[in-house]
């Protein structure tokens, strides 16, 4: 790919990739993605911030090549993620003067990572400065933005932040910058939500530290650049904030019509009710859809039948995967049905111990659900609609 400037003597170098259709094996990726680097040209010496995943390293080879780069003094490794450092050794051969520069922690992950040798890493600590000559280099630690080594650097004399995994997006675009700030939004926080929510009280501390450097331009390592980043920052301190909003994500799996006929006649009634409701298939959801719905919910309902007295096996990964992002989730319920007996509430209350939810009473039937059991349902709604009011 060719390259593309940000600024003088600084570029995008990295690869886009725009037939991934899945990452870490788990992420549906809607809209491809891409492993940004990037090339900063000191008057003495050239950095290269972040790498690209090993398979697109021609990509990024062929940026450099068409910018004719000699030398290479410093690979600045803000994450040890392999999509960021796996092209680190393939870097290393094409230039062996290189150093790579990063933390303690990190280097022993891409030591332990890529088997690097030791002796080919520069360490820096919190606030270190590296000069390129006419540009300087600031490190800043930042971890729990995705890893415990995760760090950013910030290019003082253009403002231009690195962000690394941080206010990134899953987003494959030909805008270099974030042109249509709405879907980059959605991208953007869809990725909050399937990487960085779980660390969302780390992030508030590091929000304001992006704050207090007030960053003319934020790169991450995903997505397209930010030239105008305030609309990312306030949409991340509205999603790392303690406040839920009135909204109910209701995911829900049948098998023979009785729970399907619970969940479409709740999701009817909170309709009534004026409440947002999200529901979700488990035999076809998209689970970043799930995790995107999640970041605002202040309740989230879940439907199954009883399969050998457990819940469905859709729904224990659904449920463990929500456990696992610890969304700000306020309130949960267990609704559905059972031929002979279940235990369906007391396995998805203890898969869900990392979340701090109240559960609501389930609403549980034998069978196809009675008219009675449609009342509970009812009353399920107006006690979610009670405990929204005092959001
Ligand atoms: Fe994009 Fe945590 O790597």
């Amino acid at each position: 790919m060719a390259a593309r400037e940000i600024e003088n003597k600084i570029y995008s170098v990295g690869a886009i990739d725009w037939d991934r259709t899945l990452f870490d094996a788990l992420i549906p990726l809607p809209h491809g993605t891409s492993y940004n680097s990037y090339l900063i040209q000191g008057s003495e010496k050239t950095a290269l911030i972040d790498t690209v995943e090993p398979t697109k390293f021609d990509q990024l080879k062929k940026s450099l090549v068409n910018l004719d780069v000699k030398k290479i003094d410093y690979i600045i490794s803000n994450h040890a993620e392999q999509d960021h450092s796996g092209s680190i050794p393939a870097m290393l051969e094409l230039y062996p003067g290189a150093k790579v520069v990063t933390n303690s922690k990190c280097r022993d992950f891409l030591i332990q990572l890529l088997h690097l040798p030791e002796e080919k890493f520069l360490v820096i600590n919190d606030r270190d400065t590296l000069s390129l000559g006419d540009k300087t280099l600031e490190f800043i630690l930042a971890p729990w933005v995705h890893w415990p080594e995760t760090m950013f650097t910030y290019l003082q004399e253009d403002k231009i932040l690195f962000s690394g995994d941080f206010l990134g997006s899953h987003l494959a675009t030909s805008d270099l910058f974030a042109e249509d700030q709405s879907n980059v939004l959605r991208e953007a926080k869809r990725y909050y939500a399937e990487i960085m929510m779980p660390f969302a009280k780390s992030i508030r501390k590091h929000l304001q530290t992006v704050d207090d450097l007030n960053p003319a331009v934020i790169a991450p390592t995903h997505g397209p650049v930010y030239d105008n980043p305030q609309f990312i920052l306030n949409a991340y301190k509205d999603w790392v904030s303690e406040d839920a909003k009135s909204e109910v994500v209701l995911l829900y799996v049948s098998m023979h019509g009785s729970t399907e006929q619970m969940a479409h006649y709740f999701l009817d009634v909170l309709m009534q009710r004026g409440v947002s409701v999200q529901p979700f298939n488990m035999m076809s959801a998209d689970i970043g859809e799930i995790a995107l719905a999640m970041v605002d919910a202040a309740t989230v309902v879940f439907a199954s039948p009883a399969v050998l007295m457990g819940p469905h096996p859709n729904m224990v990964s659904a449920v463990y995967l929500i456990n696992s992002l610890k969304p700000k989730t306020k309130y949960a319920a267990v609704i559905g049905s059972y031929g002979w007996g279940n235990k369906m509430v007391e396995q998805i209350t203890s898969l869900m111990s990392g979340v701090k939810a109240e559960f609501l009473p389930p609403v549980l039937t034998k069978g196809l659900p009675s008219d009675q059991d449609f009342k509970e349902l009812e009353r399920l709604a107006d006690a979610i609609v009670e405990k929204h009011a005092d959001l």
